[in-house]
């Protein structure tokens, strides 16, 4: 009896061809494995004459050797080859250019929003915020418009249940801080408000900025030179102002604020109709009964306030025509700021 090496010869050539780890692992068990060629002949061992044993073992041992020495070479070959791919495939050329990132940037009426204020804080005025659901005591009440006033058609108002209204002015957080105040009171407050009307100069929500500044003396003059240092900031100073008498149920005198044209600076153009002058606001004296409202008392203390749109502004400063391009985010419009 002798031990049948014929199949041993075919390892080389399997671990040869094997390329990936599983493919490799099928060779190493049909050599190797508890079933293999090795266990096989193993196996044999007991049927060979004695004094034949030891030199068949020996030679089983150099085969087994033999095939794990392959194995493990083809193994670290197959292991290499995969990292080497890994990394080729992995490779960023650090050399090119990136792809450049695209900024977002403020939206034009934020712009704007943040310049009025910051033309106010500079000049010594409080930025005071109040509640966009308002109830009809301060949005309307307060400021001397009862139920039964015409002026309420003035303002298109969104009523929500009651008396609760989307406020349409932020002529209230001027009645808040008033009530929680004593004068002196130098206070600005911008927000969104509220109004039924949509064309191209109206927004059902936009923003507003009013002002309101009650102390001992306060005078129509300190008014006029606060709106006129407003519009020379935001504007330029070459820029003149007009108030021209009007009416507000808050306000007594009361008056609408026109400055120079900003496209002709005052020679009169389309955009002013040939006049010179272009309407921002409207202003006025505090009304001796809305002090009584808030329990200032008016024999003591006067104010001026004012209030304007801060889209009109923006539309202004930027030469825009219509309002509704600063709701409709569309990218084109936005990347020109
Ligand atoms: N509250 C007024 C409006 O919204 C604006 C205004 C404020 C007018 C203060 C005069 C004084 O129309």
């Amino acid at each position: 009896m002798q031990l049948d090496l014929t199949q041993a010869s075919g390892f080389a050539g399997e671990i040869a061809a094997s390329s990936t780890l599983s493919e490799l692992n099928e060779v190493k068990v049909k050599y190797l494995g508890k079933k293999g060629l090795i266990s096989l002949l193993n196996k044999q061992l007991p049927s060979l004459a004695p004094e034949e044993r030891p030199a068949a073992g020996e030679k089983i041992q150099g085969l087994r050797n033999g095939f794990e020495a392959l194995f493990q070479e083809r193994l670290e070959k197959i292991g290499r080859e995969a990292r080497e791919k890994a990394i080729l495939s992995e490779y960023i050329d650090i050399s090119m250019p990136g792809f450049p990132f695209v900024n977002g940037s403020l939206h034009p009426v934020n712009r704007v929003y943040d310049e009025i204020v910051d033309i106010f804080t500079i000049a010594g005025y409080e930025v005071k915020s109040g509640p966009e659901v308002e109830d009809d005591y301060h949005n309307f009440e307060a400021l001397n418009i009862p139920k039964t006033h015409p002026a309420r058609d003035m303002q298109d108002t969104f009523y929500i249940h009651g008396d609760i209204v989307l406020r349409t002015h932020t002529s209230p957080v001027q009645i808040r801080t008033m009530e929680s105040q004593k004068p002196p009171i130098k206070i600005i407050s911008p927000g969104k408000v509220y109004r039924c009307d949509y064309d191209v100069t109206h927004s059902p929500m936009f923003h507003q900025v009013e002002g309101i500044v009650v102390d001992k003396g306060v005078t129509f003059g300190d008014m006029k030179g606060a709106l006129r240092l407003f519009i020379s900031r935001m504007f330029g100073d070459d820029l003149d102002v007009r108030l021209r008498p009007s009416f507000f149920p808050f306000t007594e005198p009361s008056a609408e604020v026109d400055m120079g044209c900003v496209q002709c600076r005052g020679k009169g153009c389309r955009m002013c109709k040939g006049t010179g002058w272009l309407e921002i606001g409207g202003c006025g004296m505090v009304d001796p009964e809305v002090f009584r409202f808030v329990g200032t008392d008016p024999d003591v203390y006067s104010g001026f306030a004012f209030g304007m749109g801060i889209e009109r502004i923006a539309l202004l400063k930027y030469g825009i025509d219509d309002i509704r391009l600063f709701y409709e985010n569309s990218l084109k419009f936005l990347k020109q700021f």
